[in-house]
Protein backbone atom coordinates (compact mmCIF):
# COMPACT_ATOMS: atom_id res chain seq x y z
CA UNK A 1 0.00 0.00 0.00
CA UNK A 2 0.69 3.97 -0.34
CA UNK A 3 2.47 5.68 2.47
CA UNK A 4 0.50 7.57 4.74
CA UNK A 5 -0.45 11.51 4.07
CA UNK A 6 -0.01 13.46 6.93
CA UNK A 7 -2.30 16.96 6.74
CA UNK A 8 -3.47 19.97 8.38
CA UNK A 9 -6.12 20.32 6.00
CA UNK A 10 -9.37 19.71 7.68
CA UNK A 11 -11.67 19.87 4.28
CA UNK A 12 -8.97 17.20 2.84
CA UNK A 13 -9.46 15.22 5.64
CA UNK A 14 -13.36 15.25 5.57
CA UNK A 15 -13.47 14.63 1.68
CA UNK A 16 -11.37 11.51 2.31
CA UNK A 17 -13.18 10.20 4.96
CA UNK A 18 -16.56 10.86 2.86
CA UNK A 19 -15.34 8.54 -0.26
CA UNK A 20 -14.50 5.85 2.23
CA UNK A 21 -10.60 6.48 3.31
CA UNK A 22 -9.15 5.94 6.80
CA UNK A 23 -7.92 8.68 8.61
CA UNK A 24 -6.66 9.43 12.05
CA UNK A 25 -7.68 12.67 13.57
CA UNK A 26 -6.85 13.93 17.35
CA UNK A 27 -9.62 14.49 19.97
CA UNK A 28 -9.54 16.06 23.08
CA UNK A 29 -8.87 12.11 24.70
CA UNK A 30 -6.56 10.39 21.94
CA UNK A 31 -5.86 10.37 18.63
CA UNK A 32 -8.89 8.20 16.60
CA UNK A 33 -8.86 6.35 13.39
CA UNK A 34 -11.80 7.46 11.70
CA UNK A 35 -13.73 5.39 8.81
CA UNK A 36 -17.62 6.12 7.31
CA UNK A 37 -19.97 4.07 9.34
CA UNK A 38 -21.98 3.15 6.66
CA UNK A 39 -19.71 2.12 4.37
CA UNK A 40 -19.02 -1.54 4.53
CA UNK A 41 -15.00 -1.65 2.74
CA UNK A 42 -14.01 1.18 4.97
CA UNK A 43 -15.18 -0.31 7.91
CA UNK A 44 -13.65 -4.13 7.12
CA UNK A 45 -10.43 -1.70 5.90
CA UNK A 46 -10.60 -0.04 9.22
CA UNK A 47 -10.76 -3.42 11.80
CA UNK A 48 -7.96 -5.23 8.88
CA UNK A 49 -5.64 -1.81 9.76
CA UNK A 50 -5.50 -2.02 13.49
CA UNK A 51 -5.46 -5.98 13.77
CA UNK A 52 -8.72 -5.05 15.80
CA UNK A 53 -10.98 -8.25 16.95
CA UNK A 54 -14.53 -8.42 15.01
CA UNK A 55 -15.91 -8.71 18.24
CA UNK A 56 -14.80 -5.19 20.33
CA UNK A 57 -17.48 -2.70 19.29
CA UNK A 58 -16.61 1.00 17.33
CA UNK A 59 -17.69 4.25 19.33
CA UNK A 60 -19.02 6.52 16.40
CA UNK A 61 -18.33 9.81 16.51
CA UNK A 62 -20.31 12.80 15.49
CA UNK A 63 -19.51 16.64 14.86
CA UNK A 64 -22.37 18.14 17.22
CA UNK A 65 -25.63 17.40 19.11
CA UNK A 66 -27.72 17.92 16.01
CA UNK A 67 -26.20 14.92 14.29
CA UNK A 68 -27.55 12.51 16.56
CA UNK A 69 -30.04 11.23 14.76
CA UNK A 70 -27.61 9.89 12.27
CA UNK A 71 -26.83 7.30 15.01
CA UNK A 72 -29.53 6.08 17.31
CA UNK A 73 -33.57 7.18 16.86
CA UNK A 74 -34.15 6.44 20.01
CA UNK A 75 -32.13 8.11 22.43
CA UNK A 76 -32.87 6.99 26.02
CA UNK A 77 -33.46 10.27 28.71
CA UNK A 78 -30.40 9.13 30.63
CA UNK A 79 -28.04 9.45 27.41
CA UNK A 80 -30.22 12.71 26.60
CA UNK A 81 -29.10 14.10 30.03
CA UNK A 82 -25.63 12.52 29.59
CA UNK A 83 -25.13 14.55 26.54
CA UNK A 84 -26.44 17.65 27.51
CA UNK A 85 -24.31 18.08 30.79
CA UNK A 86 -20.76 16.55 29.28
CA UNK A 87 -20.96 17.07 25.10
CA UNK A 88 -18.57 17.72 23.39
CA UNK A 89 -16.41 16.00 25.95
CA UNK A 90 -14.93 12.80 27.07
CA UNK A 91 -17.87 10.64 27.38
CA UNK A 92 -19.43 8.19 25.02
CA UNK A 93 -22.99 6.86 25.45
CA UNK A 94 -24.23 3.69 24.80
CA UNK A 95 -27.54 3.64 22.94
CA UNK A 96 -29.95 1.83 20.42
CA UNK A 97 -28.40 1.68 17.16
CA UNK A 98 -29.82 3.39 14.19
CA UNK A 99 -30.37 0.57 11.33
CA UNK A 100 -27.90 2.81 9.14
CA UNK A 101 -24.98 2.19 11.45
CA UNK A 102 -23.40 -1.38 10.03
CA UNK A 103 -24.04 -3.91 12.12
CA UNK A 104 -19.91 -5.05 12.03
CA UNK A 105 -19.63 -1.21 13.49
CA UNK A 106 -21.23 -2.49 16.79
CA UNK A 107 -20.13 -6.18 16.38
CA UNK A 108 -23.69 -7.42 15.61
CA UNK A 109 -24.84 -5.55 18.73
CA UNK A 110 -28.13 -3.73 18.61
CA UNK A 111 -26.88 -0.60 20.45
CA UNK A 112 -23.67 1.29 19.01
CA UNK A 113 -21.45 3.56 21.36
CA UNK A 114 -21.83 7.60 20.37
CA UNK A 115 -19.64 10.33 21.46
CA UNK A 116 -19.46 13.88 20.40
CA UNK A 117 -15.47 14.94 21.09
CA UNK A 118 -14.61 18.52 22.19
CA UNK A 119 -11.52 19.22 19.69
CA UNK A 120 -11.37 21.97 17.35
CA UNK A 121 -10.03 20.19 14.25
CA UNK A 122 -11.99 17.28 15.13
CA UNK A 123 -15.25 18.83 15.38
CA UNK A 124 -14.49 20.98 12.01
CA UNK A 125 -13.97 17.35 10.60
CA UNK A 126 -16.58 15.32 12.14
CA UNK A 127 -19.38 18.48 11.00
CA UNK A 128 -17.93 18.63 7.40
CA UNK A 129 -18.03 14.98 6.89
CA UNK A 130 -21.60 15.23 8.13
CA UNK A 131 -22.04 11.11 8.80
CA UNK A 132 -21.75 9.04 11.57
CA UNK A 133 -17.72 8.21 11.64
CA UNK A 134 -16.43 4.74 13.24
CA UNK A 135 -13.39 5.79 15.33
CA UNK A 136 -11.69 3.37 17.45
CA UNK A 137 -7.88 4.45 19.12
CA UNK A 138 -5.83 5.16 16.34
CA UNK A 139 -2.82 1.81 17.08
CA UNK A 140 -2.36 -1.23 16.42
CA UNK A 141 -4.55 -3.57 18.72
CA UNK A 142 -2.96 -4.04 22.27
CA UNK A 143 -0.59 -1.36 21.71
CA UNK A 144 -0.56 1.53 23.90
CA UNK A 145 -3.17 4.80 22.48
CA UNK A 146 -1.34 7.52 20.63
CA UNK A 147 -1.39 11.46 21.78
CA UNK A 148 0.96 12.45 18.72
CA UNK A 149 1.07 11.95 15.12
CA UNK A 150 4.08 10.74 15.13
CA UNK A 151 2.94 7.71 17.43
CA UNK A 152 0.08 6.91 15.30
CA UNK A 153 2.82 7.00 11.97
CA UNK A 154 4.71 4.37 13.91
CA UNK A 155 1.63 1.71 14.34
CA UNK A 156 -0.10 2.58 11.08
CA UNK A 157 2.12 4.20 8.77
CA UNK A 158 1.24 2.26 5.24
CA UNK A 159 -1.79 0.74 6.64
CA UNK A 160 -4.19 3.58 6.80
CA UNK A 161 -4.86 7.07 4.36
CA UNK A 162 -4.29 10.14 5.98
CA UNK A 163 -3.36 11.98 9.31
CA UNK A 164 -4.62 14.73 10.38
CA UNK A 165 -2.72 16.97 12.37
CA UNK A 166 -3.81 19.44 14.75
CA UNK A 167 -3.92 20.36 18.47
CA UNK A 168 -2.78 17.55 20.95
CA UNK A 169 -4.86 15.86 22.87
CA UNK A 170 -5.70 17.52 26.42
CA UNK A 171 -6.66 14.50 28.40
CA UNK A 172 -5.02 11.89 27.10
CA UNK A 173 -6.54 8.86 28.01
CA UNK A 174 -10.27 7.60 26.20
CA UNK A 175 -13.36 8.88 26.92
CA UNK A 176 -15.65 7.15 29.68
CA UNK A 177 -18.58 4.92 27.99
CA UNK A 178 -21.26 4.85 29.93
CA UNK A 179 -24.34 2.08 28.82
CA UNK A 180 -27.57 4.03 28.84
CA UNK A 181 -29.61 0.94 28.20
CA UNK A 182 -30.28 -1.04 30.89
CA UNK A 183 -32.58 -0.22 34.26
CA UNK A 184 -29.42 2.04 34.94
CA UNK A 185 -26.78 3.59 33.92
CA UNK A 186 -23.20 1.74 34.14
CA UNK A 187 -19.73 2.87 33.63
CA UNK A 188 -17.79 0.09 31.10
CA UNK A 189 -15.00 2.20 30.77
CA UNK A 190 -13.64 4.85 33.24
CA UNK A 191 -12.50 8.15 31.63
CA UNK A 192 -11.95 12.13 32.16
CA UNK A 193 -15.64 12.31 33.55
CA UNK A 194 -15.93 10.83 36.75
CA UNK A 195 -18.40 8.28 38.53
CA UNK A 196 -18.77 11.71 40.43
CA UNK A 197 -19.73 13.71 38.39
CA UNK A 198 -22.26 11.69 36.08
CA UNK A 199 -24.12 10.40 39.34
CA UNK A 200 -24.77 13.92 39.74
CA UNK A 201 -27.02 14.15 36.62
CA UNK A 202 -28.13 10.03 37.19
CA UNK A 203 -27.67 9.77 40.66
CA UNK A 204 -28.46 5.64 40.27
CA UNK A 205 -25.37 5.16 37.74
CA UNK A 206 -22.79 2.58 38.91
CA UNK A 207 -19.63 0.97 37.86
CA UNK A 208 -19.89 -2.05 36.66
CA UNK A 209 -17.30 -3.57 38.62
CA UNK A 210 -19.73 -2.59 41.71
CA UNK A 211 -22.61 -4.23 40.86
CA UNK A 212 -22.83 -8.28 42.14
CA UNK A 213 -23.54 -10.62 39.36
CA UNK A 214 -22.96 -8.03 36.65
CA UNK A 215 -22.97 -10.52 33.96
CA UNK A 216 -26.28 -11.85 34.80
CA UNK A 217 -28.29 -8.16 35.02
CA UNK A 218 -26.56 -7.12 32.15
CA UNK A 219 -26.38 -9.79 29.76
CA UNK A 220 -26.57 -7.85 26.67
CA UNK A 221 -23.31 -5.75 27.48
CA UNK A 222 -21.40 -8.87 27.87
CA UNK A 223 -20.83 -10.58 24.57
CA UNK A 224 -19.35 -7.65 23.47
CA UNK A 225 -16.63 -4.91 24.35
CA UNK A 226 -12.95 -5.45 24.78
CA UNK A 227 -12.98 -7.16 28.07
CA UNK A 228 -10.99 -10.39 27.03
CA UNK A 229 -8.62 -8.28 24.99
CA UNK A 230 -5.32 -7.20 25.87
CA UNK A 231 -4.57 -3.45 26.22
CA UNK A 232 -2.21 -0.29 26.10
CA UNK A 233 0.73 -3.06 26.57
CA UNK A 234 4.40 -1.23 25.42
CA UNK A 235 6.87 -4.19 24.97
CA UNK A 236 8.49 -3.49 28.04
CA UNK A 237 7.65 -5.31 31.46
CA UNK A 238 5.43 -2.88 33.60
CA UNK A 239 6.30 -3.37 37.16
CA UNK A 240 3.42 -1.44 38.71
CA UNK A 241 4.16 0.38 42.29
CA UNK A 242 1.92 1.68 45.08
CA UNK A 243 0.63 5.15 45.40
CA UNK A 244 4.11 5.88 46.98
CA UNK A 245 5.85 5.52 44.19
CA UNK A 246 8.57 3.64 46.14
CA UNK A 247 10.58 0.32 45.21
CA UNK A 248 12.78 -2.06 45.57
CA UNK A 249 16.65 -1.83 44.15
CA UNK A 250 16.73 -5.86 45.12
CA UNK A 251 17.91 -7.22 41.53
CA UNK A 252 18.10 -3.94 39.84
CA UNK A 253 21.27 -5.08 37.59
CA UNK A 254 20.71 -2.98 34.73
CA UNK A 255 19.13 0.50 35.57
CA UNK A 256 19.76 1.74 32.04
CA UNK A 257 17.52 -0.59 30.65
CA UNK A 258 14.79 0.72 32.88
CA UNK A 259 12.11 3.27 32.72
CA UNK A 260 10.11 5.13 35.96
CA UNK A 261 7.18 7.24 35.62
CA UNK A 262 5.66 8.57 38.71
CA UNK A 263 3.86 11.90 40.09
CA UNK A 264 6.54 12.45 42.89
CA UNK A 265 9.63 11.67 43.85
CA UNK A 266 10.97 7.99 43.84
CA UNK A 267 12.52 6.73 47.37
CA UNK A 268 14.80 4.04 47.34
CA UNK A 269 13.58 1.11 49.78
CA UNK A 270 16.09 -1.60 49.97
CA UNK A 271 19.35 0.12 50.54
CA UNK A 272 20.54 -2.78 53.14
CA UNK A 273 20.11 -5.41 49.84
CA UNK A 274 22.29 -3.51 47.96
CA UNK A 275 25.12 -3.09 49.46
CA UNK A 276 28.13 -0.65 48.05
CA UNK A 277 25.21 0.91 45.37
CA UNK A 278 24.26 4.16 45.77
CA UNK A 279 20.41 4.47 45.04
CA UNK A 280 20.81 8.10 43.81
CA UNK A 281 23.76 7.27 41.52
CA UNK A 282 21.37 4.51 40.23
CA UNK A 283 18.17 5.99 39.34
CA UNK A 284 20.49 8.72 37.32
CA UNK A 285 20.87 5.86 34.97
CA UNK A 286 17.83 4.80 34.72
CA UNK A 287 17.08 4.99 30.62
CA UNK A 288 13.98 7.01 31.01
CA UNK A 289 13.02 8.78 34.21
CA UNK A 290 9.57 11.17 33.92
CA UNK A 291 7.99 12.37 36.82
CA UNK A 292 4.95 14.11 36.30
CA UNK A 293 3.42 17.44 38.23
CA UNK A 294 -0.07 16.62 38.62
CA UNK A 295 -2.32 13.72 37.74
CA UNK A 296 -3.57 15.95 34.51
CA UNK A 297 0.04 15.44 33.28
CA UNK A 298 0.30 11.81 34.40
CA UNK A 299 -3.05 11.13 31.89
CA UNK A 300 -2.11 13.37 28.96
CA UNK A 301 1.54 11.90 29.34
CA UNK A 302 1.02 8.08 29.75
CA UNK A 303 0.69 6.54 26.46
CA UNK A 304 3.63 8.74 24.97
CA UNK A 305 6.20 7.61 27.80
CA UNK A 306 4.99 3.80 27.08
CA UNK A 307 5.57 4.43 24.13
CA UNK A 308 9.25 6.42 24.68
CA UNK A 309 10.56 3.48 26.61
CA UNK A 310 10.01 1.14 23.78
CA UNK A 311 11.37 3.51 21.28
CA UNK A 312 14.50 3.40 23.50
CA UNK A 313 14.32 -0.51 23.78
CA UNK A 314 14.04 -0.51 27.43
CA UNK A 315 13.54 -3.42 29.30
CA UNK A 316 11.51 -2.65 32.52
CA UNK A 317 8.69 0.18 33.47
CA UNK A 318 9.01 0.74 37.57
CA UNK A 319 5.28 2.63 37.56
CA UNK A 320 3.52 4.29 39.99
CA UNK A 321 -0.27 3.54 40.17
CA UNK A 322 -2.32 6.69 40.93
CA UNK A 323 -4.95 7.11 43.53
CA UNK A 324 -7.64 4.56 42.69
CA UNK A 325 -10.50 7.83 42.68
CA UNK A 326 -11.52 10.34 39.94
CA UNK A 327 -9.44 10.83 37.29
CA UNK A 328 -6.92 8.64 39.48
CA UNK A 329 -9.26 5.55 38.84
CA UNK A 330 -9.25 6.14 35.02
CA UNK A 331 -5.41 6.52 34.62
CA UNK A 332 -5.34 3.73 37.34
CA UNK A 333 -7.38 1.36 35.40
CA UNK A 334 -5.00 1.78 31.98
CA UNK A 335 -1.96 1.61 34.53
CA UNK A 336 -3.13 -1.60 35.70
CA UNK A 337 -3.93 -2.71 32.13
CA UNK A 338 -0.90 -2.06 30.48
CA UNK A 339 0.86 -4.20 33.34
CA UNK A 340 -1.41 -7.03 32.15
CA UNK A 341 -3.81 -7.35 34.50
CA UNK A 342 -7.23 -8.84 34.31
CA UNK A 343 -10.87 -7.97 35.16
CA UNK A 344 -11.37 -4.66 33.59
CA UNK A 345 -15.05 -4.81 31.27
CA UNK A 346 -13.18 -2.52 28.39
O1 LIG B 1 -11.82 8.61 23.77
C1 LIG B 1 -12.22 7.68 23.08
O2 LIG B 1 -13.25 7.03 23.34
C2 LIG B 1 -11.37 7.29 21.86
C3 LIG B 1 -11.37 8.48 20.89
C4 LIG B 1 -10.71 8.16 19.58
O3 LIG B 1 -12.66 8.95 20.70
N1 LIG B 1 -11.87 6.11 21.22
C5 LIG B 1 -11.69 4.88 21.76
O4 LIG B 1 -12.17 3.84 20.98
O5 LIG B 1 -11.16 4.69 22.83
P1 LIG B 1 -11.77 2.31 21.23
O6 LIG B 1 -12.33 1.58 20.08
O7 LIG B 1 -10.33 2.21 21.45
O8 LIG B 1 -12.58 1.92 22.51
C6 LIG B 1 -13.99 1.84 22.45
C7 LIG B 1 -14.52 1.13 23.67
C8 LIG B 1 -14.24 -0.35 23.56
O9 LIG B 1 -13.77 -0.81 24.80
C9 LIG B 1 -15.60 -0.95 23.24
O10 LIG B 1 -15.74 -2.24 23.79
C10 LIG B 1 -16.57 0.06 23.86
O11 LIG B 1 -15.94 1.31 23.72
N2 LIG B 1 -17.84 0.07 23.10
C11 LIG B 1 -18.06 0.59 21.88
N3 LIG B 1 -19.33 0.36 21.47
C12 LIG B 1 -19.94 -0.30 22.47
C13 LIG B 1 -21.26 -0.86 22.65
N4 LIG B 1 -22.20 -0.75 21.71
N5 LIG B 1 -21.50 -1.50 23.81
C14 LIG B 1 -20.56 -1.61 24.78
N6 LIG B 1 -19.29 -1.12 24.65
C15 LIG B 1 -18.98 -0.49 23.52
MG1 LIG C 1 -8.47 1.54 22.06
Amino acid sequence: MKSTEITQDVLLAAEALRSGQLVAFPTETVFGLGADATNPQSIQRLFDAKGRPSNNPLIVHLGCLEQLSQASQDLPSSALKLLDSFAPGPITVVVPKHPRILAAVSAELNTVGIRIPDHPQASELLRLANRPIAAPSANLSGRPSCTTWQAVLEDLDGRIDLILKGDIPRVGIESTVVDCTGRFPVILRSGAVTLQQIQSVLPTTQNWQDIPNYTAIMPSTMPSPGLLHPHYQPLAKVIPLDATGDFELAGLTNPVECAYLGLQSTRMLDHQHSPGHDSKDLISKFGLMIEFDSLEEYARGFYEALREADRRGLKRIYMQLSPNDSLGAALRDRQLRAAGGQGRLV
